[in-house]
């Protein structure tokens, strides 16, 4: 049901800071009609906890960030009058505008609901307008090098310069990986560059390029130039792909900074990754990503030459993959709303918001990245995050668990018991229905954030405890792990997880891999271990976190904030040895959805520091400057600008 808006009302929201930070809500009427009997319910990533005093109203409902609150008995808010209610003791500060409330409603006294103008909340005496939209990065007078390529190559040796060819004109012989690469390349420039031409025949002015088998490794490739063609070397798909990219990077720039970019007459070009896993976590559950949006997601890493999407398809706030055995994970969990198994979170509304994919969009979805060299690594995150999940299928939980534990997201009992047997029936089953729509090697099982007292009241998880002769919730997580580790090895699949899946007893380390997210020293660790690990720290590489302490700016601050620079400069591998390095598989950054309120948002988080990661994944020759003066050609992925 759509939930009309209330003409006139319009909920804002205000941050006083400090040590004893206030978060001040006000409702102003400034309808016609006289409001009484209502109640107000909001969300926003800023979590106001029960422990929070409010003023001038009561509490009705709380789960993690939604709220629901009522003002005093027989309350009443006249035209023109304001509600004013003040929260202190918030249980996850306010630091940048995207956490305040974006979503607000009002619950009339027939329990429908009415959606209110929302606006972002302000930090008290400050008048920036909130930021919004992808950083300019404007390509200077004299760039430093004369071809616009990002990540930069092994080996740049290029000389001569004509102007730009109109468009590339590449021949792969038929039914070989040169012309699936092709295919490939087509495709990619359709979704990243519709209408341009990018690709075209040679008697639409195309520029020939032929692709011709040799050397290059997995992902390498050589790029020879003459003055009216190039010849692209590789040994596989892959590597012809990403010679065309390369290709198609250099003419972009030189066909749209005339002046600045050149394009080559003569010399070679050979390039290969520094590192074999160069990754990008997206998270669908806390924000839903239409199939649509997913697809040009993946053509945006290729474009970077990322090759792994790690897709965290499930949490706390939602589930995303039809199941055919359990219908009810995305009948109820897909979705979040006023009255629904699962509320309004993050700013979702009161009415029914989300989705989830069938499995021929996951199929889709899969094939078009395999066609640009992008391994999907699907994420069901286990034994925690699972709100939704129980939400959907309660008869998962102990009846005789009788006490209340909480994640740090403030969801209660969020956790599947590794006691209660049924558990591992049901997780095998989904899992087992999806490691058929995702070919990849790898499959990765959550495992973070499980509260350390999770189960502590659950006699059918003492039980098991006692049976294992251990204590404590980290021996229960590795034994349940384990359990799902080796139902995934029987499926032929390598195990990921969270770096918290080392704890407890862990998981077996042959055949799993661990993303280190909370510090590198974590990772180094793990990886002195025998872990093999890729590294992803929250610091510099979680996307959601701003790129300053300016409250104006979007995304999370809880690991931080994150400058462009400073997720560029990061080196994955300082300070580590020899045998550790010997267990990196590479890096990766995440997308997790919180602060991503809306597509500007995303736009503005997300890019360039995607490139960022991209260029310390595969170049072994890194340069802030170089970067910034070619990273302004590199697409986004909604088209805005904090200018426009
Ligand atoms: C994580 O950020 N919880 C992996």
């Amino acid at each position: 049901m759509v939930s009309e808006w209330y003409e006139g009302v319009t909920l804002s929201s205000e941050l006083f800071p400090g040590g004893e930070a206030i978060y001040r809500l006000t409702l102003a009427n400034r309808g016609t009609a006289m409001l009484s009997d209502f109640r107000l319910g909001f969300s926003g990533p800023g979590r106001i906890g029960l422990e929070s005093s409010v003023t001038n109203g009561s509490f009705v409902t709380q789960l993690s960030n939604f709220v629901e609150i009522a003002p005093p008995p027989g309350f009443t808010l006249p035209p023109g009058a304001d509600w004013v209610v003040d929260f202190d003791n918030l249980a996850h500060p306010i630091r940048h505008w995207t956490d305040g409330a974006t979503t607000g409603f009002l619950i009339l006294a027939d329990g429908s609901t009415r959606s209110l103008r929302t606006v972002p909340t302000t930090l008290y005496t400050m008048d920036t307008p909130p930021k919004r939209g992808t950083v300019r990065f404007p390509v200077p007078a004299q760039p430093p090098v004369p071809v616009s390529i990002i990540p930069w190559p092994l080996s740049v040796a290029v000389k001569g310069r004509r102007t730009a060819p109109s468009g590339l004109a590449p021949k792969g012989a038929g039914g070989t990986d040169a012309e699936a690469a092709v295919e490939g390349f087509e495709q990619l420039s359709s979704i990243l560059f519709p209408g341009e031409g990018l690709c075209r025949p040679e008697r639409e002015g195309g520029y020939p390029v032929e692709l011709v088998p040799g050397s290059g490794g997995k992902e390498g490739y050589a790029i020879d130039f003459a003055p009216d063609g190039a010849r692209v070397t590789a040994e596989t798909r892959t590597g012809f792909f990403y010679g065309l990219i390369t290709l198609g990077q250099m003419l972009r720039g030189a066909r749209g900074k005339l002046l600045e970019f050149s394009f080559p007459t003569a010399g070679r070009i050979e390039d290969a990754p520094s590192y074999g896993w160069r990754g990008c976590h997206l998270d669908v559950a806390r924000r839903f990503y239409s199939s649509a949006d997913v697809t040009r997601f993946v053509a945006l890493l290729a474009w970077n030459k990322l090759n792994v999407l790690h897709w965290h398809l499930s949490d706390d706030e939602a589930w995303r993959v039809e199941i055919d055995a359990y219908p009810e994970l995305t009948r109820k969990a897909a979705w979040n709303g006023y009255g629904l198994a699962v509320p309004p979170l993050l700013g979702s509304g009161p009415e029914r918001a989300g989705g989830y994919y069938a499995k021929a969009d996951i199929r889709r979805i899969v094939a078009v990245a395999e066609l640009f060299g992008v391994d999907v690594v699907p994420e069901i995150d286990v034994p925690g995050h699972c709100y939704a999940l129980l939400q959907a299928v309660p008869q998962l939980r102990d009846p005789g668990e009788n006490g209340l534990y909480f994640s740090v997201q403030g969801f209660p009992n969020n956790c599947l018991n590794p006691g209660v047997e049924a558990t591992y029936g049901v997780v095998e089953t989904i899992f087992g229905e999806m490691v058929d729509l995702f070919p990849s090697r790898y499959f990765h099982v959550g495992a973070d954030e499980v509260p350390h007292d999770a189960w502590e009241t659950s006699p059918a998880a003492r039980a098991l405890g006692a049976r294992l002769g251990s204590d404590g919730t980290a021996p229960l997580q590795a034994h349940f792990l384990q359990r799902v580790q080796a139902f995934l090895a029987e499926k032929g699949k390598i195990t990921g997880a969270w770096e918290e899946a080392s704890q407890g007893g862990g998981i077996d380390k042959a055949g799993s891999y661990l993303v280190g997210w909370k510090d590198t020293a974590i990772s180094q660790k793990l990886a002195g271990e025998g872990y093999d690990v890729v590294v992803a720290p929250a610091q510099a590489y979680y996307m959601d976190m701003a790129h300053s302490e300016e409250f104006a700016e979007s995304g999370a601050a809880w690991a931080g904030f994150s400058s462009l620079e400073n997720t560029y400069r990061f080196e994955p591998a300082a300070g580590w040895s020899e045998a550790e390095r010997a267990h990196l598989m590479g890096i990766q950054g995440c997308i997790w959805n919180e602060p991503m309120t809306d597509r500007a948002v995303f736009d503005r988080l997300v890019f360039p520091r995607l490139s960022a990661i991209a260029e310390t994944g595969w170049s072994a020759n890194r340069d802030f400057a170089r970067f910034t003066a070619l990273v302004g050609l590199m697409p986004n992925m909604y088209g805005n600008y904090e200018d426009n």
